[in-house]
């Protein structure tokens, strides 16, 4: 890696701020998914064993500035506690006199976490009044937070500029290395896996990854814009008509080179998502109008699999149909078990976050996938191609 990590910095009584992405889903002051936090813990865990004093900080939900109760940090403090088996003190406040007696008060090897960074709108603003108190809090800065390097935020970005020692986690690393292994050095064949609702969503890695991997395999409501473009009737399945001439573009291109392209040959048909009992399996070349697909049909989702058993290195992002409604996510399910046999024998699997996490969580393959991004929206970027602006602001090696 090109940046500097906590490898390379000594703690011993230093403040060690930590940009962390605890950014959980919480139901009733519960924590219903707590791989972020266990993700974070190899870098919590080797800052309190080298003697750093720990202050934790993050965002939760989207309060756009305002104190919401129920975005609060503090069920994740108690969480957090109970996993390092020892006391996390919790801040009301990330700024001002009930961060800084917090802060005061810890030790070498004890930890706090701070509330809710987008409690203050300074924070997405990046205001530089406010990255300043915040970066005072501590000697050196840690970004842990993948899932947020994309933003550039006080707590991303603007306490860099205050800081000098600013450094990557264990967590940042690792994505970093997975993520950027597939663009810079993948074994071929080289495969990716993309699905979800909207091409919109994916066109810029599509583009991306085209001089990039030896095959595409396209499935989601996406598919549907490039059926399309293909000249075929797709009823009422999902069109993103705006975008019919780039799906052409990319289509055209895809043929010139020597990379393959799957599109969906069949797919599950029904006048509505709510109306599962009036499923059709039909051809994806000519759907009439009174039905939409809503998932690849057991053609598509064989051909897929057949694809993705040859393939070397796999970036799965987004499920194959409406997963969270069954039966829409059989090609989801079986296109998932084809990733996970795959590493099994041997490829290196890297799931995109967001829903195809998700979804292979639900399915029971998580751990059977070499690694599973705790970004959505930041790993998108990252193979997109863009600089991240929470890494670019890291100290170079
Ligand atoms: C995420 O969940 O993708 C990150 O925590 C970033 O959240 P945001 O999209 O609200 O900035």
């Amino acid at each position: 890696m090109k940046k500097k990590t906590i490898d390379d910095i000594t703690v011993r009584g230093k403040r060690v701020l930590v940009r962390v992405d605890f950014n959980v889903p919480i139901e009733n002051a519960r924590i219903t998914d707590t791989n972020r936090i266990e993700a974070s813990l190899p870098t919590i865990r080797k800052l309190i064993a080298d003697g750093g004093r720990v202050i934790l900080m993050s965002h939760l939900g989207r309060p756009k500035g305002q104190v919401i109760p129920k975005f609060s940090l503090a069920p994740v403090a108690q969480k957090l506690g109970e996993f390092l088996g020892q006391d996390v003190a919790f801040a009301e406040d990330c700024i001002g006199e009930k961060a800084q007696t917090v802060v005061d008060a810890l030790g070498d090897g004890d930890v706090c976490l701070l509330e809710n960074l987008r409690f203050h709108p300074e924070e997405e603003k990046n205001d530089a009044d406010f990255a300043k108190p915040l970066a005072a809090l501590g000697d050196v800065y840690v970004n842990d937070a993948f899932g947020s390097a994309h933003r550039a935020h006080a707590s991303t970005e603007g306490v860099t500029k205050h800081l000098d020692t600013a450094v990557a986690g264990y967590l940042m690393q690792k994505e970093l290395d997975a993520l950027g292994g597939l663009l810079t050095e993948p074994q071929r064949p080289f495969i990716a896996v993309l699905g979800g609702a909207k091409v919109s969503g994916k066109l810029e890695v599509i583009t991306n990854l085209m001089s990039t991997v030896d095959a595409f395999v396209i499935g989601g409501g996406m598919a549907f814009t490039f059926l399309k473009a293909q000249g075929h009737n797709v009823g009422k399945s999902m069109v993103e008509p705006d975008l019919l001439d780039t799906a052409r573009q990319i289509l055209a291109d895809a043929e010139k080179s020597e990379m393959h392209f799957l599109l969906p040959d069949d797919c599950l048909a029904a006048p509505a998502m709510d109306k599962p009992d009036m499923l059709k399996i039909m051809p994806t070349n000519d759907i009439p109008d009174d039905v939409g697909g809503f998932d690849i049909g057991p053609n598509a989702a064989k051909a897929f699999s057949d694809e993705i058993s040859g393939a070397k290195t796999i970036f799965w992002n987004g499920p194959m149909g409406v997963f969270e409604h069954p039966p829409f996510d059989a090609g989801t399910r079986v296109v998932a078990n084809a990733i996970a046999t795959a590493t099994d024998k041997g490829a290196k699997s890297v799931l995109g976050g967001g829903d195809s996490v998700a979804a292979a969580q639900a399915i029971g393959l998580l751990d059977r996938m070499t690694h599973a991004s705790t970004g959505g929206g930041a790993s998108l970027e990252f193979m997109e191609g863009k600089t991240l602006p929470g890494v670019a602001a890291l100290n170079d090696r």
